[in-house]
């Protein structure tokens, strides 16, 4: 299959959808009314859509990413009208939520309606729905007249792509178009909260936080199993997509974490010499801080045989979730045989960033 690349030339350059950038488009559009695959930007990560009314569609966005079939799709939709004939109900939190944060990085569980197909949600009888706010995926769904089942556009075991660069990577030849709308802003999918219940639940952190949703529902949000440690056979993710090891860079990698980033720095700086020892090469990936302080430490001399990724300060959050997914695929193209990652706090969007990584790490966390 040949793939199309449509690029936003205008949109990339000022932020807003020129006349030609809504052409292209609107050629995009087509291609997914007409049953095909288009692998597209939003806010969180790029998506990989096809329709979500079509189980013929959903066949073939699993077979473009080789995931397996019962993992289910979020469906974006481009207006709140959207909403309505998908779900069975509108659970009150979830019109509070909604009111709030859509269009925006939030998914919600609703009960599905009967035109859903059971292809699009892995069989479950329930549907998730996104309203995603990067205009060029409104555009992109509005004139494709169809709401749009999506996963991110990554070949499954992958990090999520955050750019048009790294779809071509992972599905050049396996989708009819990828439409480049420069970097995603934020860099890590969206949030997904269950509002289905009695207690809102968090399946997977995101931009929009667990206590940004506590304090819009003035109610306490539960984390599923899947986030709070590696799960047993016997345990089951709410969000299947969650028992998958995701976000995994080729090689293994160890989580460093703790208040103290002297300390940090200290147990990465000995995790580096004992791999060294070994005769392994390793790779680095920390805060510019935190570099800076192993420099110090070792006497600059883990420079020659370490392959190292700074990304931002602990304190620059946005701009950390933003760098975390290239970071991780940047190690694939190294000859590192093993990676030494610094964590965060988790808090606020720290929970989100954490929760990737120790993915990421297959929950190998030490904590100092
Ligand atoms: O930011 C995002 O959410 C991106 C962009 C493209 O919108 N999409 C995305 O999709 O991350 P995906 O397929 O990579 O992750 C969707 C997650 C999976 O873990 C899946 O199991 C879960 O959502 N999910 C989908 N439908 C569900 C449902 N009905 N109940 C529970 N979890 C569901
Ligand atoms: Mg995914």
């Amino acid at each position: 299959m040949n793939t199309k690349i449509y690029r936003l030339d205008g949109y990339i350059r000022t932020g807003k959808l020129t006349t030609e950038d809504l052409e292209k488009l609107a050629e995009a559009a087509a291609i997914l009314a007409g049953g095909g695959l288009v692998a597209f930007p939003t806010e969180t990560v790029y998506g990989l859509g096809g329709n979500a009314l079509s189980p013929e569609a959903a066949a073939k966005i699993y077979a473009a990413k080789g995931r397996p079939s019962d993992n289910p799709l979020i469906v974006h939709i481009a207006s709140m009208e959207e909403l309505e004939p998908l779900v069975s109900a509108v659970p009150e939190g979830a019109a509070r939520l909604a009111a709030r944060y859509w269009p925006g990085p939030m998914t919600m569980i609703f009960p599905k309606s009967g035109i859903v197909p059971d292809e699009t949600t892995g069989g479950l009888s329930t549907v998730a729905v996104r309203y995603p706010s990067h205009p060029a995926a409104n555009a992109l769904i509005r004139m494709a007249g169809v709401p749009v089942a999506a996963p991110s556009a990554n070949r499954s075991g992958r990090p999520s792509t955050t750019k048009a660069a790294h779809c071509v990577e992972d599905l050049d030849g396996r989708v009819d178009a990828i439409i480049d709308g420069g970097d995603s802003d934020i860099g890590l999918e969206s949030t997904i909260i269950d509002v289905t219940g009695t207690h809102p639940q968090l399946l997977r952190p995101g931009a929009v936080t667990l206590e940004m949703i506590e304090e819009t529902l003035h109610d306490k949000v539960t984390e599923d199993a899947a986030l709070l440690g590696p799960l047993g056979a016997e345990v089951r993710p709410k969000a299947p997509g969650m028992k998958y090891r995701h976000y995994a860079p080729k090689a293994p990698m160890i989580l460093v974490t703790g208040e103290d980033e002297n300390r940090v720095a200290e147990e990465m700086l000995r995790q580096i010499l004992k791999k060294k020892e070994e005769g392994r090469k390793t790779a680095l990936i920390c805060s510019g801080a935190c570099l800076e302080r192993i420099r110090q430490l070792s006497g600059n001399s883990i420079e020659e045989d370490t392959v190292i990724r700074s990304i931002a300060d602990r304190e620059a959050q946005e701009q950390w979730a933003h760098e975390l997914f290239e970071s991780l695929r940047e190690m694939d193209e190294t000859d590192a045989e093993f990676i030494i990652a610094e964590g965060c706090s988790e808090q606020q969007l720290g929970r989100a960033i954490m929760n990737r990584m120790k993915k990421a790490a297959a929950w190998q966390i030490i904590e100092v």
